[in-house]
């Protein structure tokens, strides 16, 4: 947990299919609410199936509108998108979604705990991962939920979260693991 950090510079190195299966496991280990498990993963490393993704997702953004009180990341994706350089996965050669029902309460939450338990993993195997929420944002853009369906993502599912993962195009080839003292964070006992 000290050692997590997000990476967003990655090889084209394909990550093995043992490794993505652990990282799988670990997300699936997480808690649910009730335990009810309803979290969907799933995990795209087919090339063609990724590149057909980074250029909708692309095409989606640089359609849209660029706001008054939009917030800057937001136009800066905008921008990008337009301007054919936004590559919403970094490039990474693995990318986990994950979807839940769309009426379930607890889909974000459960979310939220299977993808720590998947970063943590990828940090254990020396992999590098980031959370991107791009096409989270997208969870009602028909174009994308249309092609999520061709790969069995149904229309009554909601994208809560995903995940990039692949190894760390830094000079030592690892994510980064700096420690970090927390610098946020209000924390209240009561004893
Ligand atoms: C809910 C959530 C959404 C995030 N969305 C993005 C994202 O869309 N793109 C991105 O590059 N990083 C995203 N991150 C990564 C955070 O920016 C990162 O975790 C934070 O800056 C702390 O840095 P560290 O992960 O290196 O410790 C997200 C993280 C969380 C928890």
């Amino acid at each position: 947990m000290q050692t997590r950090h997000s990476t967003r510079k990655f090889k084209t190195d394909s990550v093995e299919k043992n490794k993505l299966e652990y990282i799988i496991e670990a997300g699936r280990m997480a808690p649910s609410g009730g335990n009810t498990q309803l979290t969907h993963f799933v995990v795209i490393t087919n090339p063609g199936v990724l590149a057909k993704l980074i250029t909708l997702v692309q095409e989606e953004y640089g359609k849209m509108e660029i706001t008054e009180n939009m917030l800057p990341y937001m136009v800066n994706i905008i921008k990008a998108a337009a301007a054919g350089t936004f590559v919403f996965n970094y490039n990474a050669p693995a990318l986990v979604i994950l979807t839940s029902p769309r009426t379930y309460g607890n889909n974000f939450a459960d979310s939220a705990c299977a993808m720590q338990n998947m970063m943590l993993a990828a940090n254990e195997l020396n992999l590098g991962s980031c959370w991107v929420n791009q096409l989270r944002w997208l969870h009602d853009n028909p174009v994308v939920m249309d092609f999520l369906a061709t790969l069995g993502i149904s229309q009554d599912e909601m994208v809560c979260a995903s995940l990039v993962v692949g190894y760390a195009n830094l000079p030592n080839g690892l994510p980064i693991r700096k420690v970090n003292e927390p610098k946020g964070y209000k924390v209240t006992f009561i004893d």
